[in-house]
């Protein structure tokens, strides 16, 4: 049946710059959103920005632009990227605009008619920086207890909400309400902040000191409250006061996605305010951990901030949105580098998914022309890779529910790499040789069976990578509704698959020429005229085994070969190398025809450094002995996996 889902993400200060801690959260909740939607679900998601306060107000005042010009000009950023990023939010909403301002307004208005919101003097510390009041308590070290900067004494009458009234109720509500923060480690560490005694919400700031906000309707002097005005999005943004209709259907919403630093007011001052407006709570406020530089949380202070275009640029969107969300497991911290990036990204896409379909495809265009064919009888083999999809389905689902998509998407890894596996022990190849059809047609159908449905359950996380995907299987124009339209998915067969290039290119890493001081074309080029040299040293000359263990052989399969044009002594071979495909250049093409090579289990250099060769990258060296006019590969007495390691 289907379900509603609401989502929201924080509305992000305008005045910052995104990087990829805003990025996280946004695409997180643009994946969970797009996943309820290929479920079927009813789904609304909000995200936006958050455009009053004191950082704007100076932030404007420094380049001497009126405050909302400076918003206008500002949240740009944000829309830009989340474009960039294929985020799908329902709507984008600014607390500068009116139906917001209007809402915040009158809720002010009725809760100050019904006492919930009363006048006095206030003596507090003031951090410009957080934008926050903290009781001499609250301090550390008499400094700021989130930043640690230095904190102002203010003594100044302000608007106070009788936040303390509602403290036994939401110690009580947390208790008997485990879904509603999460993880369940965060609703504790919430509890032990409401153990002391909670005070009362100031809710006002005077206008001689900070005019960039909402006016209190019951006080000229006065604007609200950044925080107040902020929470309040997320009902504003569904019509709440405007909409009654739409409203109703869409509150409570079922997840409010924040960081752990926002965890108080989110847990503590929206809460009591929803209460004292008179409204149902969300279902879950979900707050996820820090991504981290070296050890410090990514921040624009810290000036160690990522910036998620660099990545996007580097590796595609789709790429990024992947890494972002198998990297995190939300709850926990994560750790941002550029080398965990490209190994994920290399293990994970290149390898294991981007070479199960380059297999799938060659296999099935080699084997029918494109055709997927329909199965014959299915053994253990083919019960184990279905079960491994199917696991993947169930875990996404679960992982959706418990908001820890990480272990959804390591599910469906996981069928990937059974399909790889799969593909190995049933050895289509060999099958093809031996012309065993009707095992062969069932191997390839199961496989692309597998890769489309693990295609779809991965759709909301790489949308346009897996509709590339889905067009090689010849999946595109099957009209898959989705995750939830899959039990309908009778079979593959008879879909027609299309060529295609890696749809994940490996990242190569290039050695930093700089550190050398050399240019390193002309370095390289050294090298290789330099290369032939190397078979000229004495043969007396011996090395230790550890010498020679640096060099990795291994067995490889040949999937494909074809000449290069051009180039008369080259063929261009597909091999395989255990679950990996590569592609290397070889200069055999006067001794071997594509159609003599294609089949052999030959022997490679698995760890040669990748070189160019007439522009075409070759992933290592395949050994054969020349003599004369005659060159022999070196290859296997008797059968043999590929990747198996020589020595
Ligand atoms: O706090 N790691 O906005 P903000 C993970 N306007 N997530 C991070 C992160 C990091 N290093 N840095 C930022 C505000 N985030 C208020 C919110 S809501 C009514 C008002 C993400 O621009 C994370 O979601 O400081 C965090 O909670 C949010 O950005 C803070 O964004
Ligand atoms: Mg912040």
């Amino acid at each position: 049946m289907s379900e509603k889902f609401y989502v929201t993400t924080p509305i992000y200060y305008v005045n910052d710059r995104p990087h990829i801690g805003h990025a996280y959260t946004t695409v997180l909740a643009d994946v969970l959103a797009r996943t309820h939607r290929s479920l079927a679900d009813r789904t609304f998601f909000l995200t936006g920005t958050d455009e009053h306060g004191q950082k704007v107000q100076n932030a404007a005042e420094k380049r001497g632009v009126d405050p909302l010009t400076h918003c206008d000009e500002t949240v740009v950023r944000f829309q830009e990227l989340w474009q960039r990023l294929g985020i799908t939010n329902d709507y984008f909403i600014r607390t500068t605009q009116e139906s917001h301002k209007k809402i915040v307004s009158r809720i002010m208005q009725d809760l100050y008619d019904r006492d919930e919101i009363y006048k006095a003097d206030y003596t507090g510390w003031y951090c410009v920086g957080c934008e926050r009041f903290f009781t001499e308590k609250d301090l550390i070290d008499g400094k700021c207890p989130d930043c640690s900067r230095d904190v102002n004494a203010i003594t100044e009458s302000n608007y106070f909400f009788r936040m303390s009234k509602y403290q036994d109720w939401l110690i009580d509500y947390i208790q008997t309400h485990p879904e509603f923060i999460q993880p369940a480690f965060r609703a504790n560490e919430t509890l032990g902040f409401l153990k002391k005694p909670l005070g009362d919400l100031c809710i006002s700031r005077p206008k001689s000191r900070l005019n960039w906000g909402i006016e209190l309707p019951f006080d000229p002097e006065y604007v609200c409250y950044v925080w107040f005005d902020a929470l309040i999005n997320y009902i504003s943004g569904v019509g709440y006061g405007s909409d009654e209709e739409k409203f109703n259907s869409w509150w409570p919403a079922s997840c409010h996605l924040i960081g752990k630093d926002i965890l108080t007011t989110h847990t503590v001052y929206w809460p009591t305010m929803l209460k004292a407006i008179g409204l149902p709570m969300p279902q879950t406020i979900f707050a996820h951990g820090w991504w981290l530089t070296g050890n410090s949380k990514m921040s624009k202070s810290l000036g160690n901030v990522v910036n998620p275009m660099d990545m996007i640029d580097r590796a595609g969107v789709d790429a990024f949105r992947y890494f972002l969300m198998a990297e995190m497991s939300p709850g926990n911290d994560a750790n941002f580098s550029e080398d965990g990036f490209i190994a994920r990204y290399n293990s994970d896409l290149a390898n294991d998914l981007g070479n199960l379909l380059s297999r799938v495809s060659k296999l099935t265009i080699r084997a029918t022309g494109g055709e997927i064919p329909h199965p014959g009888e299915c053994n253990d083999d083919d019960a184990e890779l279905a079960a491994a999809v199917n696991a993947a389905i169930g875990n996404m689902a679960a992982s959706l529910n418990s908001y820890k998509l990480d272990q959804g998407i390591n599910a469906a890894m996981n069928a990937v790499r059974a399909g790889n596996r799969y593909l190995e022990k049933c050895a289509p190849w060999t099958l093809a040789k031996n012309g065993d059809t009707a095992r062969l047609h069932t191997v390839l159908h199961n496989a692309a069976d597998a890769l489309c449905r693990v295609a779809v359950l991965l759709t909301p996380v790489m949308p346009e990578k897996m509709a590339e995907l889905l067009a090689v299987l010849g999946a595109d124009r099957a009209g898959i509704s989705g995750i939830s339209g899959l039990k309908d998915l009778k079979s593959v067969a008879g879909f027609v698959m299309k060529e295609t290039d890696p749809l994940f290119p490996r990242i190569v890493v290039e050695e930093d020429a700089a550190k050398t001081g050399k240019a390193p074309k002309t370095e390289k080029k050294a090298k290789a005229e330099k290369a032939p040299a190397a078979k000229e040293v004495p043969v007396n000359v011996v090395v230790t085994i550890d010498e020679f263990f640096k060099t990795k052989l291994k067995t490889a399969q040949v999937l494909t070969a074809e000449k290069v044009d051009g180039a008369d002594k080259l063929l261009k071979l597909s091999i395989e190398v255990g679950s990996e495909t590569r592609q290397l250049v070889a200069g055999v093409a006067q001794f071997y025809t594509p159609e003599a090579i294609v089949g052999k289990t030959i022997v490679i250099v698995a760890n040669l450094k990748p070189a160019k060769i007439r522009g075409i990258e070759s992933q290592g060296m395949l050994l054969a002995a020349k003599n004369g006019d005659s060159l022999k590969l070196v290859t296997i007495d008797g059968d043999m996996p590929s990747g198996i390691d020589i020595g």
